[in-house]
C-alpha cells in the first residue's frame, strides 16, 4: 500500500486525466488545485448552482500556467446525462463530487435535493460505467449514520436518516452497491465528516458552520449556536478529504468498491469550536468579544458524531496529517483576506 507522499510521486511519474464533478465548489476546487499541482490532467464539471468562478480563478493563481492548461472546464448540470458523458469522455478517474449540500436545503426543497444528488449521482454512474472509466469516487456523508446512537462511527452500524439530504447520500451507496454487483463497476464512497477549509463559501442560509461564525466573527456580529453548545462533530480539514480522495484512486483493487469514514477521529463540541475559532483569530490580530447567542436545535442534525477512521488506514493507507486547530490555523487567513 502506497504511503500518500509515494501516491503523489507516482501520480506526479504518470501523469492521468481526471473528471472532478462540482469543481467550482469548496472540496472540488481543493481537489482541482491538488490536481493540478501533481501535473495531472482535469476536466472539471459544474453548473454554479452553490460552486462560484472565483473558485476556479483562485486556483489558477495557485499553479503555474503549463499546469493550468491542463484543466478544461465544462459548465454543465449532472441532472442532464448528455452532461456527464460529454464529461466522461477519454477520463481515467472519476472523482464525482457535485451535489446539493446542506440539511436545511433539503427539508426546505426535497424535490431539487433528489434531483441533483440522486438523479445526477445515477446519470454519472451510467456515464463513468459507459465511458469505462478506471476508477469512480464520490462524495459520502455522514449523515448516513442518522440515528444510530453508537460511538465512534463504524461504516457498517447505521441508522434510520434524519433528513431528506441523509437519504440521498444513503441512495447513493445503495447505487454504488448495486452497480458493483450487476455490472462489475466498483464505486468507492468517502463518508465526509464536515469538512472544512479555504474556500468553503460562508455566504448564504445555507452556510457550513465553521466559515459562517468565521466570517461573523470577523466582522464583529454574533455567532448563533444551535442549541445548548454540546452537539459535536469530528471537523476534518480539506488537506485531510483530498489525501482519502486520492489514495481511494491509487489503492490496490481489492480496496474498491468500498465505503470509508473520512474524519479525524476527534470529537468538538460546538462551545469548544466556538473558542478554538476565536483563539486563531486573536492569533491573527483580532479580538471577538462578543458571547455566543443560544438559539433552538436544528430539525435534523445528528447530536453527535465521531468517526473511527481504522477502515480507510487498513485499506487506504489514509493517515490525516491536521486536527481541527491545526486546519483552522492555516484556514483563518484565507477568511481574513475574503472577508
Ligand atoms: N463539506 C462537507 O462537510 C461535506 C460533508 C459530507 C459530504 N459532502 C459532500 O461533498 C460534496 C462537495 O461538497 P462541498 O462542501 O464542496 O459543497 P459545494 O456546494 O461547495 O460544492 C458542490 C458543487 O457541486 C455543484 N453542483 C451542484 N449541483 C450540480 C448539478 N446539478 N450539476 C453540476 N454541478 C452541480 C455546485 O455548483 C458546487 O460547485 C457534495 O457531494 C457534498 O454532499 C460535503
Amino acid at each position: 500500500m502506497l504511503k500518500y507522499s509515494e501516491c503523489c510521486t507516482a501520480l506526479q511519474a504518470a501523469p492521468r486525466t481526471w473528471l472532478v464533478t462540482g469543481v467550482a465548489g469548496f472540496i472540488g476546487s481543493n481537489l482541482l488545485e491538488r490536481l493540478l499541482l501533481l501535473d495531472q490532467h482535469v476536466v472539471g464539471l459544474d453548473n454554479f448552482a452553490t460552486g462560484h468562478r472565483r473558485n476556479l480563478d483562485e486556483v489558477s493563481g495557485l499553479v503555474n500556467a503549463p499546469q493550468w492548461a491542463r484543466f478544461r472546464f465544462i459548465e454543465g448540470d449532472i441532472r442532464q446525462l448528455e452532461d456527464c458523458r460529454r464529461a466522461c469522455e477519454g477520463v481515467d478517474y472519476v472523482l464525482h463530487q457535485a451535489a446539493l449540500g446542506s440539511v436545511p436545503r433539503s427539508l426546505s426543497d426535497p424535490i431539487t435535493t433528489n434531483a441533483a444528488n440522486i438523479d445526477g449521482f445515477l446519470n454519472m454512474l451510467v456515464a463513468a460505467r459507459d465511458a469505462k472509466v478506471s476508477s469512480f469516487t464520490y462524495a459520502a456523508s455522514s449523515s448516513t449514520y442518522g440515528d444510530h446512537p453508537a460511538l465512534p462511527k463504524v461504516e457498517e452500524n447505521i441508522g434510520r436518516p434524519l433528513s431528506p439530504y441523509a437519504v440521498t447520500k444513503y441512495v447513493n451507496e445503495l447505487y454504488a452497491d448495486v452497480f458493483a454487483r450487476n455490472y462489475g463497476f466498483r464505486a468507492t464512497g468517502l463518508r465526509y465528516f464536515n469538512v472544512f477549509g479555504q474556500r468553503q463559501d460562508p455566504e448564504g442560509a445555507y452556510a457550513a458552520v465553521i466559515p459562517k461564525w468565521t466570517a461573523a466573527m470577523v466582522r464583529g456580529e454574533p455567532v448563533h449556536i444551535n442549541g445548548d453548545g454540546e452537539t459535536s462533530r469530528d471537523f476534518c480539514f480539506i488537506d485531510n478529504a483530498v489525501q482519502a480522495n486520492l489514495l481511494a484512486v491509487t489503492a490496490e483493487e481489492g480496496a474498491r468498491g468500498e465505503v470509508y469514514n473520512v474524519a479525524v477521529g476527534d470529537r468538538t463540541t460546538l462551545n469548544d469550536l466556538f473558542f478554538a475559532l476565536r483563539d486563531a483569530l486573536a492569533r491573527q490580530g483580532v479580538d471577538y468579544a462578543l458571547e455566543p447567542v443560544y438559539r433552538d436545535f436544528r430539525p435534523g442534525d445528528v447530536r453527535h458524531s465521531q468517526a473511527d477512521i481504522s477502515k480507510a488506514a487498513r485499506q487506504l493507507g489514509y493517515a490525516p496529517e491536521f486536527r481541527i486547530r491545526e486546519g483552522i490555523q492555516c484556514a483563518m487567513p484565507w477568511y481574513l483576506r475574503n472577508k
